[in-house]
């Protein structure tokens, strides 16, 4: 999205008085108005298809080119209300957009904010991501039910894949790997859809939810490259196994009502006004039952640059199967690219149906909905409930990861530490722990009020005023602070200054000052001192991770409203941390080494280049993917150790015996393939915890573009101390052993195949046909 920044500024200015509210939401059909009630398009009985036809047939030309934006004006003719397309809810219903929520004093004004998805991707549950969007879209409900919201199509989640290190928008998406991201944007769009975590899918949509942005978009701005411009050249290898499946899980397995294309080019085509994309791949192929919004000036951004005129860009969208513009370029041009025949009225029916379509779907167009059978009931006490905010603090402990503890450092003593040290930059501003794309929280604790909890003896520094850090004056005082207390621990890391959307960071090390602060402040302490890292992206920390005067380290990201008080309860072992970093943590020479531009996932021996992703690169790391400890210690076996065979009957071979082709993995032939893993799990430690357990594929060697490793299912469970369970994968070969061939096919190779879980693996062996028969 572009002018978040004004669009915050334009939000906070327009809160109440000024604003009146109405007591009824804005809808279509209302029974009362004589005019629209014997209308076909407002007969509930009839099918969505029927009554989004009569709708069509009875508007005007200009009618339907003024719905054509996001900005969608009333048809006071119809009885239809405005409607507002652009609202944000990434991690909780939050400021922005042209459909932004009208926060209100006298009404609602603050809603629950979750930690940034980064966070959350870090607990490796699904379960808590599907919970999050369930309280997301109730408090959409709650805020549209009271009034304040023109809308209730969401523009999340954000699953483009964390490609580089420097992105600044990296914090925004789940993580690094495609299976962990498909997942996420399944249950994060079925929680705000009002499906069930299964994916029974709701009556009506609870609110509609949008992925975003449809595909290979992951630049901002990085030396003189801008996302406004950028040619992203994807190889097709990269884009059947690392881009696209988040997207097509988001279609087929969440059924989410809509796609957003992206302001990038790939490989020469400007994405918004690519056919075979938008068109033929996701609604043909994949099935995309709703619309496809463009990013905020897509469409705009393409003339000049890809499009020559207005209309050509008009033509474009329009042309590849865009349904929803956001901005206004489309409401300005139609009209005269339908003059000069660049596009029919047929092209804009077709927008046209895709949108009213889930307008209807969401029960816009069925009479009041506060009387909406699910959704009417639906109050502004669901905003910021009780359950809504203790679950922004479970998720925030889980998300939390600890990447060193040495001497079992932590957890710290609630009755041995009598004073305490609290120094940063970062600890002790509230609007540091909600990342971007936030709202108004129901709640603001800093993590130093947080600890006050626990000790009353605290002396905070902040060493340096932002976590920018350009100065060094704050250091001697930080010292002397440090010096005279038990215990020290430092909020450093990176704010949304350094990490943000329309910037890139240019490199991976702590800002500024930041480094000397910390290993100043670690010389003179009394005991190791304990490093907290609020920060979306990862950092280079290395120097604190060999420094022995630092015990502990903690990655917390942004982790939300709850987040001072999560921060808290791990250090001081009211929690047993688990989370397990969804991204790799490069050195700082990884920046060096690999332009952001080069969209390559894997490796190139001939060129130095490393590759990127635990699946390709091949280079040192800080910290791996799927890196955490805890306070306990758990291990992972598998329970038969029992080598095992598959036979392919039925699937055809693509080479002789090297490999088989998989055309559609779910057929029949493939299932016949399924089989279970189960994983026993064990709490060795002392105290009971939550750990992520990951069951990765590796293959014999990685020739041939085969990833190092693959991640092919997860799951989250929680043991009591010495406790031991079992956990059951479900592993569907065609999909979970297969590998993708440069030509962007799926085959699955003939021979030993290995699936992973902690330190041990078990060996699979796929047959050739008529081979070891059994
Ligand atoms: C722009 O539109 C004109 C008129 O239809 C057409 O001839 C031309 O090919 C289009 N160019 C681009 C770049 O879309
Ligand atoms: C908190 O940090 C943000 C981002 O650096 C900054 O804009 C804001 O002024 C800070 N607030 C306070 C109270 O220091
Ligand atoms: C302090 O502890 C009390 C009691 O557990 C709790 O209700 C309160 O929210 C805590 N306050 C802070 C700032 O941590
Ligand atoms: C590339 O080099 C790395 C590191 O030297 C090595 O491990 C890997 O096998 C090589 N890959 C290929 C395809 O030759
Ligand atoms: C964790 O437990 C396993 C299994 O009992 C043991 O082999 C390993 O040494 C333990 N590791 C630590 C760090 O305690
Ligand atoms: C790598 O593994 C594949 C698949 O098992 C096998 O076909 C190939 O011969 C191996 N290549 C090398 C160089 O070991
Ligand atoms: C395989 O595991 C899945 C996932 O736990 C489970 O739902 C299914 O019932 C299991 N199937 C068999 C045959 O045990």
């Amino acid at each position: 999205m572009r002018n978040h920044r004004e669009n915050l500024l334009f939000s906070l200015l327009l809160f109440s008085p000024l604003l009146a509210l109405s007591s009824v939401p804005p809808h279509s059909c209302d029974p009362s108005n004589p005019t629209t009630k014997t209308y076909t398009f407002c007969k509930t009985t009839l099918p969505i298809a029927k009554r989004v036809d009569d709708l069509i047939s009875r508007m005007t030309l200009e009618e339907k080119i003024s719905q054509l934006g996001d900005d969608s004006p009333a048809i006071p003719r119809l009885g239809i209300p405005v409607f507002k397309w652009w609202t944000e809810a990434l991690h909780g219903m939050a400021y922005g957009g042209t459909g932004s929520i009208h926060w209100s004093f006298s009404a609602i004004f603050k809603a629950t904010s979750f930690p940034q998805v980064i966070v959350t991707g870090a607990s490796f549950n699904p379960h808590l991501w599907y919970k999050i969007a369930q309280a997301i879209s109730t408090e959409a409900r709650g805020i549209f039910n009271n009034g304040q919201l023109d809308g209730l199509t969401l523009w999340g989640p954000n699953v483009n894949l964390y490609r580089d290190p420097r992105w600044g928008r990296g914090h925004e998406t789940p993580g690094e790997d495609p299976l962990h991201l498909s997942k996420y944007a399944t249950m994060y769009v079925r929680g705000l859809q009002g499906d069930s975590y299964e994916g029974g899918q709701a009556k009506a949509l609870k609110t509609s939810a949008c992925c975003k942005h449809f595909t290979a978009y992951d630049l901002e701005k990085w030396g003189t490259a801008s996302r406004f411009t950028f040619d992203a050249v994807v190889t097709a290898q990269d884009m059947e196994d690392t881009f696209q499946p988040p997207f097509k899980s988001c279609v087929q397995d969440g059924h989410a009502s809509c796609l957003m294309c992206p302001f990038n080019r790939i490989n020469g085509v400007a994405f918004c006004g690519d056919h075979n994309f938008l068109t033929k791949l996701a609604k043909e192929q994949w099935g995309l039952d709703g619309y496809i919004a463009s990013d905020c000036d897509a469409i705009g951004v393409m003339v000049g640059m890809y499009a020559r005129t207005p209309e050509n860009a008009t033509a474009l969208a329009l042309k590849a199967g865009m349904d929803v513009d956001c901005g206004t370029h489309l409401q300005k041009h139609s009209a005269s690219a339908l003059g000069k025949k660049m596009i029919t009225e047929e092209d804009i029916d077709r927008a046209l149906r895709n949108q009213f379509a889930v307008r209807m779907r969401l029960g816009l167009f069925d009479g009041n909905p506060l009387e909406h059978k699910d959704y009417g009931s639906i109050g502004k006490d669901q905003v910021c409930a009780k359950e809504h905010q203790e679950l922004a603090l479970q998720a925030a402990l889980e998300g939390i990861v600890l990447l060193k503890n040495t001497r079992n450092i932590l957890p710290l003593s609630k009755t041995k530490v009598s004073s305490l040290a609290v120094i940063g930059p970062n600890a002790n501003n509230a609007s540091i722990l909600l990342g971007n794309y936030q709202g108004p929280p129901c709640v603001s604790i800093t993590p130093l009020d947080a600890l006050r909890n626990y000790t009353s003896d605290i002396k905070y520094v902040d060493g340096c005023s932002n976590a920018a850090c350009s100065s060094a004056v704050g250091i001697k005082q930080a010292e002397e602070a440090a010096r005279s207390m038990d215990h020290v621990v430092l909020f450093m890391g990176l704010s949304l200054d350094q990490e943000r959307e329309d910037f890139d960071r240019s490199d991976l090390l702590l800002p500024g000052s930041q480094q000397e602060l910390i290993t100043s402040v670690a010389k003179v302490a009394k005991n190791p001192v304990i490093l907290v890292l609020l920060c979306g992206g990862p950092v280079d920390v290395s120097f604190a991770k060999t420094n022995p005067k630092i015990g502990a380290i903690l990655w917390a990201g942004y982790p939300g409203q709850a987040g001072g008080h999560a921060i808290a309860q791990v250090l001081f072992g009211e929690y047993n941390p688990g989370g397990k970093l969804p991204v790799t943590w490069y050195p700082q020479d990884y920046t060096k080494q690999v332009p952001m531009t080069n969209m390559n996932m894997r490796a190139d021996n001939a060129t130095k280049y490393p590759g990127r992703t635990y699946r390709f690169y091949q280079g040192k790391t800080v910290f791996p993917f799927g890196y955490g400890l805890s306070y306990s210690n758990y291990s992972y076996e598998f329970n038969s150790k029992a080598k095992k065979t598959l036979k392919l009957v039925g699937l055809k071979a693509a080479h002789p015996t090297s490999h088989y082709e998989i055309t559609e993995a779910k057929s029949k032939e493939c299932q016949k393939l399924n089989f279970n893993v189960t994983v026993r799990v064990t709490n060795h430690g002392t105290v009971e915890g939550r750990t992520p357990v990951l069951l990765f594929l590796r293959w014999p060697n990685a020739s041939n573009g085969r990833p190092r490793k693959q991640l092919i299912d997860f799951t989250s469970v929680h043991l009591k101390a010495k406790e031991t369970t079992p956990v059951e994968f479900a592993v569907s070969p065609c999909e979970h052993l297969s590998r993708v061939t440069e030509e962007g096919k799926r085959v699955i190779d003939t021979g030993s195949h290995f699936l992973m879980a902690g330190e041990n693996e078990i060996e699979v062996t796929v047959a050739e046909r008529g081979k070891n028969e059994l």
